[in-house]
């Protein structure tokens, strides 16, 4: 099974230390994911709102290799859970890059680019299955949910740390701004 499924969005591509950060993030997001020992006893499935948590890096540093410490000191992980028909607004993650890697079920991705010189947003819609990973650069928007009938988990890696979070909707053609949350209280 193909565990890398780089990159989602030009912004990954970019140079200078972007492509690292995005490749970093995603190596980080599938190795925790690929560990069930080490999520599941920590997951809960609410069904009233989704579920998150934030991991403690030390708890994970001890998981994983060394080579990996580098991008955990400079990213932020959580733990997510998605019950079926649970699933985000469409958002950014502020200036943050990084990646998720769904660690259990499958979940549906749908990816709105904002359309250059007036033309219209350009969308995608695509299944991601357990072992599977998105990377994302700065200001990719996209919008999560669990369209299937089991219950799903997934990891996501920020770096730098989430701070804001853009909410937005496709409307008369544009890719508008609709409001900003804080990170982790609403996404
Ligand atoms: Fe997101």
């Amino acid at each position: 099974m193909s565990v890398l499924h780089l990159p989602a969005s030009p912004h990954a591509l970019e140079p200078s230390g972007r492509l690292r950060s995005s490749t970093g993030s995603a190596a980080l997001a599938t190795t925790l994911a690929l560990r069930p020992g080490l999520w599941r006893p920590l997951v809960r499935f609410r069904e009233e709102t989704r579920w998150t948590r934030l991991l403690d890096p030390e708890l994970l540093a001890g998981s994983l290799d060394p080579s990996l410490h580098a991008d955990l000191a400079a990213a932020e992980v959580w733990l997510l859970s998605w019950v079926p028909g649970q699933g985000t607004a469409l958002h950014d993650h502020g200036a943050s890059a990084g990646a998720f890697a769904v660690a259990q079920g499958v979940l549906t991705e749908r990816v709105v680019a904002a359309g250059r010189g007036g033309r219209h947003p350009r969308e995608t819609t695509g299944e991601l299955s357990a072992g599977r990973v998105r990377a994302f650069g700065p200001h990719y928007v996209h919008q999560v949910r669990n369209a299937g009938t089991e219950p799903a988990v997934s990891v996501h890696v920020y770096a730098p740390r989430l701070t804001v979070m853009n909410t937005y909707r496709v409307e008369d053609d544009r890719l508008r701004r609709i409001g900003t949350e804080q990170a982790g209280v609403d996404w």
